[in-house]
């Protein structure tokens, strides 16, 4: 288990540094990312370079036993580069210049940040390539953190171009963008700009495009450095550090470049709905590699200094939080950062060694968690251990959320309402573009799958057509890659699958979302939450709220399971399931609320037979599962005991049933065993209102 910090030792004299090393040892640290923000360090100006004193804090760090992951530091370039060269420097929607005087002040495609970073790459790599305290290399640092989109003259051209390669003609992008609509037809991809400020709205397919642009960018900087250290003979694993559901980076298109995947996770101590959205992250970042352990790369001790208000974590989250990470497949635990900044934006926020020093609360769980992180026998890696998918795909993220739609929806919260109704039975979860669905996975949810692909659409029904079941819902198989209405009307891909021929969208007043990342979407009620407006269907037994929409749709061979009670689709289907091949295919026709939500998932896993990872948990209590090993973890206020039957990974006894106090946690080795048999299929010809 790799435990550790950032380490920017450049912000300190010389004098520190033996104090690090020995406080590092004390607190069970076994690697540490150096140098992420150093490039001025390392070059003062355009001519100098000065190593000496990474040659001096690598060799304390070895001396120590401390192991190091070698930053590329070219994630803020030093003031020089600004000055000498401006056009590396990013523009915003209108075209004005991001100025130097924080960090990422670069555009991504700028030829010129691209001729220096990857200077300063080929430089360190020859130097430490071979060095044996340097045993990973961290890219640049956390990809379009700040600079979600660039509008430079950079990108311009590099937009054109990158244009011109995917669609070799002209003529082939007006067709894709659809340019007869407004005028919009060009004459040569001289005439396209990135979108910049407009009047009005963008082409939405355009805009697709330009997101594809983006990320895509941001990963040529990253291969570009990648490809540098490997020419220059590293042979240790490579990554840079993601920050788990990131809209502007597809994160998906760069795992397969990632030797390990390294993410970033700030769960927000006064957000309710933290642990969910730490567990989908988490779940998320291991299903980008199966099979590969990942590392959490950066988490706070405590307060971090970025939102508006910074309370610190309760007493024991730090355990249970981390323990979440190695539930869900992580084999290195790291912070931001090291020692506490005395200067410098981010001065309060939290480390492992807190400003206040040792005599701190901070201090003693730190140490405490290495002791116990050491102690760990060596884990499973995480396998195919889930029953469930669930479908995000950041292609549909950017179409969905496109403007001029029959309602907005935030679709990284909706996806987290889905996943919240497995996660609190204690389902384990995949998260999987449509094109990873296959008959490994006995339950697949596709919320929202409003832009889906052909090749997503047949990987979807032949797992239908194998056995699999599916649960998809509203806004779903609108669109194809071009974010073009397929001929045919909607629902045209999985119409046969469900049993459904779709008519309309039925927006329901009121409804409205916003929002983006993980925190804002759940700091306050729930974005997809109607202001007013909705409809109710009854499942259950219960009456169930639909927000967003209440679609028309028209059994073609499924059964109604429910239909709507009130508003204009009263008496319509709200609810479907369908026998298609071996499998089944449920669709909900509108966005229940989070009581609706449960009541469908609940339903569903049972005509599907995925079970939890541990049978009766307790309310407050999560549980994963990564090979044989499963954590149980106690997010409650007070103490529970949950039975089940295994070996204590940390003592090694024999347990049947475990305490944990409130933010406790327990690492068991328990075999799996095989799913329950499904619920038998409704007759096609039944029609059901539960
Ligand atoms: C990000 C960055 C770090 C630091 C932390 C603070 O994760 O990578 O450099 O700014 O945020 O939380």
């Amino acid at each position: 288990m790799l435990y550790g910090a950032d380490y920017n030792p450049d912000q300190w004299p010389e004098e520190v540094w033996d104090e690090d090393v020995r406080l590092m040892r004390e607190a069970g640290v076994n690697i540490v990312s150096l140098g992420i923000f150093a490039w001025s360090r390392i070059q003062p100006a355009e001519d100098v370079w000065d190593f000496d004193w990474l040659d001096t804090v690598i060799g304390k760090l070895h001396a120590g036993g401390i192991s190091v992951n070698l930053a590329t530091a070219t994630a803020s370039p030093p003031p020089w580069v600004s000055k000498n060269h401006p056009e590396t420097l990013p523009a915003d929607e209108s075209g004005a210049s991001y100025w130097p005087g924080s960090r990422q002040h670069f555009a991504p495609s700028s030829p010129t940040y691209r001729r220096l970073a990857g200077e300063l790459v080929r430089r360190l790599a020859e130097r430490y390539a071979h060095h044996p305290a340097v045993v990973m290399w961290h890219v640049g640092n956390e990809f379009g953190c700040h600079l979600w989109m660039d509008f430079s003259d950079a990108a311009r051209d590099a937009y054109r171009a990158w244009l011109e390669k995917k669609h070799t003609t002209v003529d082939a992008l007006n067709d894709a963008w659809g340019t007869s609509f407004w005028s919009q037809r060009y004459g040569s991809f001289e005439e396209i700009f990135p979108p910049r400020l407009a009047p009005y709205s963008h082409n939405p397919s355009s805009m697709l495009d330009w997101r594809r642009f983006t990320s895509d960018m941001l990963l040529e900087c990253y291969l570009l450095e990648r490809e540098i250290l490997l020419a220059a003979g590293v042979t240790q694993p490579i990554t840079t550090n993601f920050m788990g559901p990131f809209k502007p980076a597809d994160y998906r298109r760069w795992a397969p470049h990632m030797d390990v995947i390294a993410d970033d996770c700030y769960p927000d101590p006064s957000d309710p709905h933290r642990i969910r959205d730490a567990a989908f992250q988490r779940d998320l970042v291991r299903s980008l590699k199966p099979g590969v352990p990942w590392l959490l790369w950066e988490q706070a001790t405590d307060a971090v200094n970025w939102r508006p208000a910074n309370p610190g974590k309760r007493p024991g989250a730090l355990v249970a939080e981390t323990a979440q990470s190695i539930a869900r497949g992580a084999d290195g635990i790291m912070f931001f950062q090291w020692r506490q900044s005395r200067a410098g934006s981010e001065k309060f926020h939290s480390a492992m060694l807190p400003h206040a020093g040792t005599e701190t609360r901070t201090w003693n769980a730190v140490t405490e968690l290495g002791a116990r992180l050491a102690a760990l026998p060596e884990l499973p890696a995480p396998g195919r251990d889930a029953q469930v998918a669930l479908v995000f795909d950041w292609e549909n993220w950017w179409a969905v959320e496109e403007r001029d739609h029959p309602t907005e929806i935030d679709y990284l919260a909706l996806v987290l309402e889905w996943y919240g109704g497995f996660h609190s039975r204690g389902i384990q979860v995949d998260i999987v573009g449509p094109e990873e669905v296959d008959r490994a996975y006995d339950l697949v949810v596709a919320p929202a799958l409003y832009l889906l692909r052909d090749d997503g659409a047949a990987a979807i029904t032949r797992f239908v057509e194998d056995g699999g079941t599916l649960l998809t819902g509203p806004f779903s198989d609108i669109v194809d890659a071009r974010d073009q209405f397929r001929d045919g009307g909607f629902v045209t891909q999985l119409g046969p699958v469900l049993g459904l021929r779709f008519e309309d969208f039925g927006a329901l007043p009121g409804a409205s979302a916003g929002g983006s990342g993980i925190g804002a979407l759940t700091a306050g009620p729930s974005p997809a939450a109607p202001s007013g407006g909705g409809v109710t269907f009854t499942l259950g037994g219960q009456p169930r709220t639909g927000r967003l929409v209440a679609e028309s749709v028209h059994p073609a061979g499924a059964t109604v399971v429910a239909s709507f009670d009130s508003g204009l689709r009263a008496g319509a289907p709200a609810l479907t399931r369908h026998r298609f091949g071996t499998g089944e295919a449920w669709y909900v026709a509108t966005q229940p609320d989070a009581d609706g939500v449960d009541a469908v998932v609940a339903t569903v896993v049972a005509a599907s037979g995925a079970r939890p990872v541990v049978d009766g948990l307790p309310e407050g209590v999560e549980a994963a599962r990564r090979g044989d090993l499963v954590t149980l973890i106690n997010h409650g206020e007070t103490a529970v005991e949950v039975a089940v039957t295994g070996t204590d990974a940390e003592s090694g006894l024999a347990v049947e049933r475990v305490v944990l106090d409130t933010q406790g946690v327990a690492f068991l080795f328990v075999p799996a065993v095989a799913a329950a048999e499904p619920e038998a299929p409704a007759a096609q010809d039944a029609v059901t209102v539960v």
